[in-house]
């Protein structure tokens, strides 16, 4: 231990390896030493297991949240003369709703200072699916974030090293040491970011079902309320929406692929396979536009959020967002021409039936195999790898129809996501049970309450 140091890593691993919880000036400390580089990887990587194993409390939650909110610079979005309000997701299959959601609220009159994150285990990020278009930068500093949203009301950046670094370096940590699917980790990580950007109000989407980081229920629910609360309680209104993973959300599954749905979308096509991803981004954004002050209930929120989408209003915003990050727009005009994946694959049903269950972990990992997501921190993902659904979960298919195309960086990088996926694809004789796409809903009164009876 240094002069300065007032704590030995070694005794807070221990202390937490044991079951005891961590206080708050012990965490601040092995957050500092996260973002300053002082404490080693190896060591914040056995801290990180004990938490995962014996996870965290609220109140260690909420001290890593604050902790690493505290870790960097802050936006401050007072000076956009608008409600802050943003939305953000725990993580899916297929989850874009951000490219929706971003330009809907704001066409609706709310700013949406949205801070984003990578590819993280077997889902996605949403910067990984921007970086698809050339030129888009997710690197801004604060003044230029602020800039974008003046000029847009939506700007979605990532993590520089100035905001939020701790976050930063312990996602891609956990990214690599299998500690992840941890409600505390989880929402401490995802807080810090929405608490960084100085958010008045916040909707949270919290995915349950196969393709989620928390499988169990319960778990998910936790996180829900547990986010509600910290959330709350650092002065940001919040609500979580329950929502389905139990396969990936709309047909895409991927980076350009994404984007190319949802752009879709906000220009009123509406294929079958994307309603429920239309549905959820109208559901977020009417939240989002009733929490910032601009519509009475959350339905009345949807109404105008749906009123954006159909006049073309939130189209224009998004397009007007890529542009100011500095991204072609013109790849949109032809999205099947800028496509240009190293090898296709299409796949067949391999019986007659219906698709009764998807294990969208499994998709989520094959789509991430393609060569969509990383092995290893750093390095560059694939735009065009991913996986293009045409059959989703409760529709008959007969055999030898065609049920997915899956395309890879190369020849040899399909093989083994083609067997990913047929493993995680069960059929039935007879329809399966729905599953409805908004379970629940946290406010602050009912995650307090869960929170009590826990
Ligand atoms: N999204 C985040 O920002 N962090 C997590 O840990 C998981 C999802």
């Amino acid at each position: 231990m240094s002069a300065a140091a007032p704590f030995h890593v070694v005794d807070l691993i221990r202390k937490k390896r044991d079951g005891h919880a961590l206080d708050a000036r012990e965490i601040d400390f092995l957050v500092a030493g996260a973002s300053n580089g002082s404490i080693p990887v190896e060591q914040l990587a056995a801290w990180l297991m004990a938490a995962w194993i014996r996870g965290l409390t609220l109140d260690e939650t909420c001290a890593l949240a604050m902790a690493m909110r505290d870790s960097g610079e802050k936006f401050n979005p007072s000076r956009l003369g608008k409600v802050a309000v943003d939305k953000h997701s725990t993580g899916g299959v297929g989850d874009k709703t951000s490219f929706l959601v971003a330009p809907l609220a704001a066409a609706c009159g709310v700013a949406v200072p949205m801070i984003s994150g990578r590819a993280l285990g077997h889902t996605g990020g949403t910067l990984d699916k921007l970086e698809s278009i050339p030129g888009y930068r997710t690197a801004l500093s604060l003044d230029e974030f602020e800039a974008v949203l003046k000029r847009c009301g939506a700007s979605i950046v990532g993590q520089t090293p100035a905001l939020v670094p701790a976050d930063r370096v312990l996602y891609a940590l956990r990214d690599r040491t299998g500690t992840v699917e941890n409600p505390g980790l989880i929402g401490a990580s995802i807080l810090s970011k929405k608490l960084a950007a100085g958010l008045d109000a916040l909707v949270l989407d919290v995915k349950t079902g196969s393709g989620s980081f928390l499988r169990k229920l319960e778990d998910a629910e936790y996180l829900a309320a547990l986010m509600v609360a910290t959330a709350e309680g650092a002065g940001t209104s919040t609500v979580a929406l329950m929502t389905d993973m139990s396969q990936p959300l709309g047909r895409a599954a991927g980076n350009w692929i994404e984007l190319v749905e949802a752009v879709e979308l906000l220009r009123g096509v509406r294929p079958q396979e994307s309603e429920d991803l239309r549905e959820l981004s109208l559901q977020l954004a009417g939240w989002m536009v009733h929490l910032g002050g601009k519509a009475p209930t959350p339905q009345a929120g949807y109404a105008l959020a749906e009123a954006a989408l159909t006049d073309g209003s939130a189209l224009a915003i998004f397009f007007k967002m890529v542009d100011a990050h500095g991204g072609d727009t013109s790849i949109f005009d032809d999205p099947a021409g800028f496509h240009k994946p190293g090898a296709t694959h299409v796949l067949e049903a391999w019986e007659s039936g219906y698709i009764a269950e998807m294990d969208t972990t499994a998709v989520g990992m094959a789509v991430q195999r393609l060569g969509a997501g990383r092995a290893k921190a750093g390095t560059p993902v694939d735009p065009h790898a991913g996986i293009l659904f045409d059959a989703r979960r409760g529709a008959r298919v007969e055999k030898g129809q065609p049920m997915a195309t899956l395309y890879a960086t190369s020849p040899a990088q399909l093989r083994e996501p083609i067997a990913t996926l047929k493993q995680a694809i069960r059929f039935s004789q007879s329809p399966p049970e729905p599953v409805p796409l908004v379970s629940s809903i946290f406010t602050r009164e009912s995650a307090e309450e869960y929170l009590r009876e826990k």
